[in-house]
């Protein structure tokens, strides 16, 4: 088949159809799940959840429950109206420079892996703040 103009202008049109059939579920999805944090910015919680998974964050922090840490719950109601407390936390976290005792007496830092795009952070807090 020879690739005159014609053809060419309607293979790209149906490229840009697939495009936009393809992107426009993921953003409709995203909508439905996302919920608005106190910026008003969306929250991807599927990315949050993995990374607090990767990151061990469960193992001292449970949704609605306190553990040795408290809960993102918790967190949320603490810091609730209180747009300053993302800039806050993420610091605190990345930073590790917290110390914090655990029940047993040991102490350790509360830390978080630095190699992490800051983007991706500041949804986990995000996500902890629409607790
Ligand atoms: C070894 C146990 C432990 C692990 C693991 C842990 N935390 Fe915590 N976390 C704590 C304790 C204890 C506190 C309360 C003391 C404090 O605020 O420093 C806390 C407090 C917090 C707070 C509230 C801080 C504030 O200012 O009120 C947030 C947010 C938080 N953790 C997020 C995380 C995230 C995200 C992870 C995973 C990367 C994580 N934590 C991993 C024990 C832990």
């Amino acid at each position: 088949m020879q690739m005159n103009h014609r053809t060419r202008t309607n293979i790209l049109a149906g490229m840009m159809a697939g495009a936009i059939i393809l992107f426009f579920p993921v953003a409709a999805l995203a909508d439905d799940n996302g919920q608005k944090a106190q910026a008003g910015e969306q929250i991807d919680a599927y990315e949050a959840v993995a990374l607090a998974n990767r990151d061990n964050c469960w193992r001292c922090h449970h949704l609605t429950k306190k553990k040795e840490g408290p809960s993102y719950k918790a967190v949320a109601e603490k810091y609730r109206g209180k747009p300053e407390a993302i800039d806050k936390l993420v610091k605190h976290i990345t930073l590790g420079k917290d110390v914090i005792k655990l029940s047993d007496g040991h102490e350790e830092l509360h830390k978080f892996d630095k190699k992490r795009p800051p983007e991706e952070i500041r949804n986990l807090i995000l996500y902890i703040l629409a607790q």
